[in-house]
């Protein structure tokens, strides 16, 4: 490389028979890099320069060899001569095939290329009159346009109506030369269609700092936006839950009035056969409402449930003949559940509501017949998919050849009372129930159709390992008693009508209108075989309560004189279980909970379990 014009590329040393430096010019010692030229003067070239060839040569022979030194190659030539004390003549050259900057740049060039293509952003250039002059491998793939089929032309991405917006940008970038970051905007494929991006952009200038063009990263945010659709939607069903779960609550409490008051009604043997017709007529009303009560709790995961390990599969078989009855003869019923088990943990009276809510929904979608096909498999996540963790699951399908469903409703479907079917024959409820159920069981629920190509449901539930017994549910019975029960509960109507209805069944009834009161009356030293008490009340709720009542039992055992008896039995009751550990306590069948409305039947079978201790129940609340 030329530093000055006085210096050249090329250098001679002379050298005599034995090796030794007769003389040598500045360029020599310059490109040999010679420390210090005076000194070398009679020594041997071999010592002064080491990776020179060993000498003497054989006669008439020339030899030479490369080195690289600083940013240079440089190539000494030895040839043999005979001109007086001349023994070889050595030239030294600087050589500018490669130097070893310029092999740096193109290893700087390799990688930054390897980088471009291999980048998951689409990466162009384009010069100052649009023409693209880089085109990386994510652009074809985002894009359509292949390498060749776009160098050298004009940017085609821009749509019509997003044109005066580019050239503005455009503008900046190359005129200003300030590049911009994290604008979003629509580009189109090559195949018309559009796709939404967020770019970033940089001006490209010379080596004079003019700008000669831009580069651009586009972000392709089609996925992206897809996951913040589904997470919108997740928090939307979310708040929804919230509000119909609230809305359920209340609404519970209103209809323990109705019933309790009806079925207290209804056994007044001196009813007129008129007036006990219509009280039935009120209790037929008040149970559909308490239906639609329970799916809406469904729905909002405020139904408390009583899981058990189940096998999916053996549950599916089973169903077959229940879901054939269920849809008409000129729907093809197909089952295809392989023979191994699948462990799942779930409610089975919730599993028997999904499968029937499937069923007529696709029956109502198949007026004039088609098929339906149930089945099952594992579907292994190695990565956590919104709103499901990692893990395994079995993967319950359920597809039909119906209407199938318009991409516009699509998202609604699960949403509580949305339903396309007339007033009357849908409450929209069904979906939204298949929904709560799969959610609450740690799994969630999916759904592919499009109008006029049948739908498919796909319900996945985290698969667990086989249980050890199976469970059973105990025999019915309706029996009375005459115990003291003391009642707690806030609202009054509900209040007086559960304190008549245990009345009629023969047992002694003392009220409270919440846990202060509650506790007071047991200080004063009431005698009770049984606290039957609601969980949300005023000044003091169910469950505190029932913490309390245990330390001072406790503590009136600890006396000689105790009069009561050995652990007092609380059973809660309410319209949903929001106390956390007394929620699993339940769910485990460690405390006694009775669901609002409560019947007759389940209060009366309820209380009378609890007091002849089939149950174990001691109040037991919290850590
Ligand atoms: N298999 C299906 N094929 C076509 N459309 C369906 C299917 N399943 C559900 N839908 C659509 O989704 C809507 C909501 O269903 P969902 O089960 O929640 O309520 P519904 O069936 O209308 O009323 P309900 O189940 O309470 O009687 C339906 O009204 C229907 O438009
Ligand atoms: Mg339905």
């Amino acid at each position: 490389m030329r530093v000055g014009s006085t210096q050249h590329d090329v250098g001679i040393c002379l050298l005599d028979a034995d090796g030794a430096v007769l003389e040598f010019d500045a360029d020599f010692a310059r490109i040999v890099e010679l420390p210090w030229a005076s000194v070398s003067v009679g020594r041997v070239l071999s010592e002064l320069v080491r990776w020179a060839p060993p000498l003497p040569l054989p006669s008439g022979a020339a030899t030479s060899v490369q080195q690289d030194l600083g940013d240079a190659r440089v190539e000494l030539v030895i040839r043999t001569a005979t001109t007086g004390p001349v023994a070889y003549c050595v030239s030294a050259e600087r050589k500018h095939t490669e130097t070893v900057l310029a092999r740096q740049l193109r290893v700087a060039r390799q990688t930054l290329d390897s980088v471009i293509e291999a980048s998951p952003l689409a990466i162009l250039t384009v010069d100052e009159r649009q023409r693209v002059v880089m085109w990386n491998r994510a652009a074809e793939r985002t894009f359509g346009w292949t390498r060749e089929e776009i160098l050298g032309r004009p940017y085609p991405l821009v749509p019509e109506d997003e044109r005066p917006e580019f050239e503005e940008l455009f503008d900046k970038v190359v005129l200003r030369g300030s590049g911009f970051t994290g604008v979003e905007s629509t580009r189109l494929r090559k195949d018309g269609s559009r796709v939404e991006t967020r770019m970033h952009t940089a001006p490209l200038r010379d080596a004079e700092e003019r700008v000669t063009g831009a580069m651009a990263m586009l972000e392709d945010l089609t996925k992206t936006r897809l996951l913040e659709e589904k997470v919108r939607h997740s928090q939307k069903m979310e708040a929804v839950g919230r509000l119909a779960g609230g809305i359920a609550h209340d609404f519970n409490n209103l209809l323990t009035v109705v019933f309790g008051a009806g079925e207290l009604l209804s056994l007044d043997r001196t009813l007129s056969p008129s007036s006990r017709e219509r009280v039935s007529e009120i209790l037929g009303v008040a149970q559909s409402a308490r239906e639609l009560v329970a799916q809406l709790m469904t729905f909002s995961r405020r139904q408390v449930v009583r899981p058990q390990v189940i096998d999916l599969n053996e549950r599916l078989r089973e169903s077959g003949k229940l879901l054939r009855r269920l849809i008409g003869h000129d729907i093809t019923l197909e089952f295809d559940v392989p023979d191994i088990p699948a462990w799942v943990r779930l409610d089975p009276s919730q599993l028997d509501q999904v499968l029937v809510n499937l069923a007529v929904n696709a029956a109502d979608a198949m007026p004039q017949g088609g098929f339906l096909r149930y089945s099952s498999s594992v579907r292994e996540l190695s990565v956590a998919a919104e709103p499901l963790a990692a893990g395994r699951y079995a993967c319950l399908e359920v597809r039909d050849s119906g209407t199938g469903i318009a991409a516009d409703i699509l998202p609604q479907i699960f949403e509580p009372f949305f339903t396309t079917k007339g007033a009357g024959s849908g409450t929209g409820l069904g979906l939204a129930n298949v929904y709560g159920v799969a959610r609450q069981s740690g799994g969630n629920v999916e759904v592919e159709s499009e109008a006029g190509r049948g739908a498919c449901f796909r319900v996945h539930l985290p698969l667990v390992r086989r249980p050890l017994t199976r469970t059973h549910s105990g025999p019915h019975a309706v029996p009375r008693g005459s115990e003291n029960i003391l009642l707690v509960e806030d609202n009054a109507g509900v209040r007086v009508t559960m304190t008549k209805t245990l009345q009629a069944l023969g047992y002694t009834v003392t009220a409270a209108c919440d846990g202060v009161e509650a506790l007071e009356l047991f200080d004063a030293g009431l005698a009770v075989d049984l606290v039957l008490t609601d969980l949300s009340m005023p000044r003091m709720g169910g469950a505190e309560m029932a913490k309390r009542l245990a330390a001072q039992l406790a503590e009136r055992l600890a006396e000689p004189s105790g009069a009561q008896p050995k652990g007092l039995p609380v059973m809660f009751m309410s319209g949903n279980l929001d106390v956390e550990d007394l929620r699993a306590q339940v769910e485990q069948g460690r405390a006694k909970f009775l669901q609002k409305p409560v019947s007759l039947r389940d209060l009366s079978q309820a209380v009378r379990e609890v007091l002849d201790g089939l149950q174990l129940v001691h109040a037991s609340v919290g850590p």
